[in-house]
């Protein structure tokens, strides 16, 4: 069955992912498109509502995105938001100033309960919007009528509701705007008409059958490495197609303690092709000697793309590679959701010959829904909930030179910290954690004895994008039985400290 859709148009702005995902919530399926996609195109795909998002631009600026007036006739409903309510208003004819002073932030709004958008759910006549705005509509088109107001923004909503177009100078889609979720709500429901029918186990099930559909009887390829994306993908394409799947897990021996076997436990009954790569005596010899970060990084690089190739040739000729991209990774959206591989693509290693397509089924999901589909899927725990895990592993997180034996002296340092973690409750909380085997060695004593041996330190952050973080407030009861266990049940560890400090300055692993 065919999901009504909503799509948001996308002019730019910085929280487009967050309305598709609200909308979601709606339980309205939602894609972003770029606001240069074709109107036919738009069009063609039936959405039952368009939502214009916001921007850094101003109308007025010629550079900025603007969107013919054809739109708005073809009955679709439409909400703009901030950039989108400005562009509504200056394309059907109103006009749009610059504010004498921008407005930012939590702002006081009073709301017209005679619209649909406010009416029908808990909204105090005068609550909490969420606005970051310098132009305003100082003018609405003809058929307009305000909706909303602040002290320095006359239409901060607006709405012609018999052309069923609507706009919001503030952000709905913003928890820090109150009841935002029911504007949205409203929108979809009451002027779109949503049934609110899209559950996570409607979309596995069409998904399913979308890649079966896609796919036939061709062979598909893809690279596990036992993270929730590629997982999530490599469940989801066993559904679809079974034993028309291989998955290559390349084991390169950095995992953390019982993760390969874990990973391979995961998917050895599902029915698909399951290939474990074990190559760490590979990357060991490759390794020996070397303890510049960068060149540690590049050498496992190369040597994963060999082994994934050499494995690969085992698989024979492959019709389709599939990625676990999600929609943060997605850099330019609108594009389709499939392409023909080019040479510079450089996926797991491919050579420049290559004529297969890639099918990425994650591409519209957020890392909290591609864990829900994974939960959906009936993938294990262990996978589903997995933290973020560097592509090197362990090997970044031994500072300097690698030996076995400090790979084991970090495996069971690291599995105490997040047993710990995990007994605080705290695991959920905590983006990632984990603990770094540093090449510091320095005095102790133990019973009565001197000994010299390595620090470990723990590091914990959290952060929504892992471009900035904080160092995780970790109680100290949970950080002192962590220290206390790691140096009575490791070998050669007789300190233990604790990272405090944030990114930046520093990154959240250490090399
Ligand atoms: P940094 O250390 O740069 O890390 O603050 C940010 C996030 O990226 C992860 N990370 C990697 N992930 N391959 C990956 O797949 C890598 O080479 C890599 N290096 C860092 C890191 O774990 C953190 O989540």
């Amino acid at each position: 069955m065919e999901h009504q859709l909503v799509i948001v148009l996308d002019f730019g702005g910085q929280y487009n992912q967050l309305i598709a995902r609200r909308v979601r919530e709606c339980g309205v399926y939602c894609e972003v498109k770029s606001y240069k996609t074709p109107l036919e195109e738009l069009a063609a795909r039936k959405p039952i509502g368009i939502i214009f998002t916001g921007g850094p631009n101003s109308v007025y600026d010629e550079k900025s995105p603007h969107i013919g007036k054809e739109i708005f006739d073809l009955g679709i409903p439409i909400l703009g938001i901030c950039y989108g309510a400005q562009l509504m208003a200056y394309t059907l004819g109103g006009k749009v100033s610059p504010c004498d002073a921008s407005e930012y932030g939590k702002t006081d709004t009073h709301y017209d309960h005679s619209s649909v958008l406010f009416g029908g759910i808990a909204l105090p006549e005068t609550a909490t919007s969420w606005m970051s705005h310098n132009d305003f509509v100082s003018e609405l088109p003809a058929g307009f009528r305000t909706t909303a107001t602040t002290s320095k923004c006359p239409n901060a909503a607006f709405e012609d509701a018999s052309r069923k177009l609507y706009a919001v100078q503030f952000h709905p889609e913003v928890n820090h705007t109150f009841a935002g979720l029911g504007m949205i709500d409203s929108f979809v429901k009451n002027v779109c008409g949503a049934i609110g029918d899209w559950t996570m186990a409607g979309y596995a099930k069409a998904v399913i059958a979308q890649l079966r559909e896609k796919i036939g009887d061709g062979k598909v390829l893809l690279g596990l490495s036992g993270g929730v994306d590629s997982s999530v993908a490599a469940a989801l394409l066993a559904k679809a197609v079974g034993d028309q799947l291989t998955c290559i897990f390349v084991d390169h021996g950095f995992m953390r303690k019982n993760e390969g076997d874990e990973v391979e436990a995961a998917f050895k009954d599902s029915g698909m092709h399951f290939v474990r790569v074990d190559a760490k005596e590979a990357f060991m010899s490759k390794l020996r000697g070397v303890s510049d970060p960068e060149q540690k990084r590049k050498i496992i690089g190369e040597e994963f793309v060999r082994t994934f190739e050499r494995a690969k040739k085992d698989v024979g000729k492959v019709d389709f590679l599939v990625q676990g991209t999600i929609y943060p990774d997605v850099i330019e959206s609108g594009a389709g959701d499939a392409s023909t591989i080019k040479s510079h693509h450089n996926v797991g290693g491919l050579p420049e010959d290559v004529d297969f397509e890639i099918v990425e089924p994650l591409r519209m999901l957020f890392k909290d829904e591609v864990r829900k589909l994974g939960q959906e899927l009936g993938l294990s725990p262990l996978l589903v909930w997995r933290q973020p895990f560097p592509g090197p592993g362990l090997a970044i997180r031994i500072i300097g030179e690698i030996t076995d034996e400090k790979l084991d002296t970090l495996r069971e340092a690291d599995a105490i910290f997040r047993e710990e973690i995990a007994n605080a409750g705290m695991d959920k909380d905590i983006s990632q954690y984990f603990a770094v085997l540093t090449n510091v060695r320095s005095v102790g004593v133990m019973g009565d004895a001197r000994t010299y041996d390595y620090t470990v330190a723990l590091r914990a952050v959290t952060t929504t994008d892992f471009m900035t973080a904080n160092f995780a407030e970790i109680p100290y009861p949970t950080l002192a039985l962590t220290a206390s266990r790691i140096v009575n049940e490791v070998k050669n560890v007789n300190r233990v400290v604790y990272d405090v400090t944030t990114k930046p300055p520093a990154t959240i692993e250490w090399e």
